[in-house]
């Protein structure tokens, strides 16, 4: 039997066509493809902008670089994400306040107020896993605060929460078409959405050396352009990307069905229209489960097994790190079993055929 894989990429022979057009083309960078990819992602998302970079890494750090952010200043960020989240807060000499996560994964907006203070300047929150974090909630403490609020959509291209796009709701949200990623791109790539046209456009500047035309360098900027190929394969799995999310919804519903009562499953908010980035279950034999899938040929993974408060790059720089009780109890017990949006629903069947063998 075939091995069964934690994700896999999207490709077809549209996409194999349409890179190859663009290596007849002879433009490779930041050129037509790119500025018809930016439109689409722009109205996929519901934004007036989107900026393409070479990474979420890499746009949200120029994000943060342009909206001038001060040392000292505060953003509130949950511990339990990707540690590329925090990066471009510490990058620009900004502090990340640790928040705990609440059932869904996603920041808990209840523990907001207590770790508030007055160089709090503004709210990352991330829709990890796919499930969006409840922005109605966020944005309203935001708001009485004067705090700005950025999304991390990295995992959730393409969720809805109370009808909005994930990455339309804040003054920015950061996207990420990594290869494991609901849109991709054949190789690394991100991008910010806004409505908010200087940010837009510092952004676009600061990604290509500063420039606002080809020798005239307003700020000293970087080299963290895009791809004309990557475009081209992007904007093809982008008219892919909500049929892969449905189906992603179909393999969850499967793993649900099968899967009830016998370990913790992700709750679904009533409000929230998640995409599957991940299909994430609880177990407090974790790792005997993991093993014994491996031992069937069905990959798993743990996102994430170290919480961002306690790994060692933030242990060494900051020392007033709080606890976040749910974080810390369930680093331990999360696992990720296979999901893509072109799984087999035969392949969920026996990725829930081999848990049921191991539970009994
Ligand atoms: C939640 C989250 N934020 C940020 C990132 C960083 O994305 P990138 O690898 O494109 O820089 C990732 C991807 O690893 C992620 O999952």
């Amino acid at each position: 039997m075939a091995n069964i894989p934690l994700a896999q990429v999207f490709l077809n022979d549209e996409i194999r066509q349409s890179v190859a057009a663009v290596i007849e083309s002879g433009r490779y960078i930041l050129s037509g493809e790119c500025q018809a990819f930016e439109e689409e992602l722009a109205a996929y998302t519901g934004t007036r902008h989107a900026v393409l970079s070479s990474s979420w890494t890499a746009s949200v750090s120029l994000l943060l670089e342009v909206m001038g952010l001060n040392p000292g200043d505060e953003v509130l960020v949950p511990s339990h994400t990707a540690f590329p989240t925090v990066e471009p807060i510490i990058h620009v000499g900004a502090k990340p306040v640790f928040v705990d996560v609440g059932d869904t994964y996603c920041m808990d907006p209840d523990q907001l107020r207590e770790s508030l203070s007055s160089r709090t300047v503004g709210i990352l929150p991330v829709h990890l896993y796919g499930h969006p974090a409840d922005m109605e909630a966020i944005t309203k403490f935001a708001d009485s605060h004067g705090l700005w609020v950025l999304e991390d959509c990295a995992q959730a291209q393409g969720a809805f929460c109370r009808g909005s796009r994930v990455g339309s709701m804040g003054l920015a949200g950061g996207f990420s078409f990594y290869p494991s990623k609901n849109l991709t791109v054949l190789g690394d790539g991100g991008c910010i959405c806004t409505n908010d046209d200087g940010l837009a456009e510092g952004v676009r500047m600061l990604r290509n050396h500063g420039r606002k035309s080809k020798f005239t360098h307003e700020k000293v900027g970087y080299n963290l352009r895009f791809n004309e190929i990557q475009a081209a394969a992007g904007r093809v799995a982008l008219r892919y990307l909500d049929q892969l999310n449905e189906h992603r919804r179909a393999v969850a519903q499967r793993y649900g069905e099968r899967l009830e009562g016998k370990v913790e499953l992700p709750p679904v908010r009533p409000w929230a229209e998640p995409v599957y980035h991940m299909y994430v279950i609880r177990t407090k034999r974790r790792d005997a489960l993991a093993d014994h899938l491996q031992g069937q040929g069905i990959a798993t993974g743990i996102h994430y097994p170290v919480a961002n408060h306690q790994q060692p790059a933030i242990t060494g720089r900051y020392p007033d790190l709080p606890t976040l009780p749910n974080t810390e109890a369930w680093v331990d017990q999360i696992l990720s079993l296979p999901i893509h949006g072109q799984m087999p629903l035969e392949d969920v069947d026996r990725v829930c055929d081999a848990i049921a063998i191991f539970l009994d």
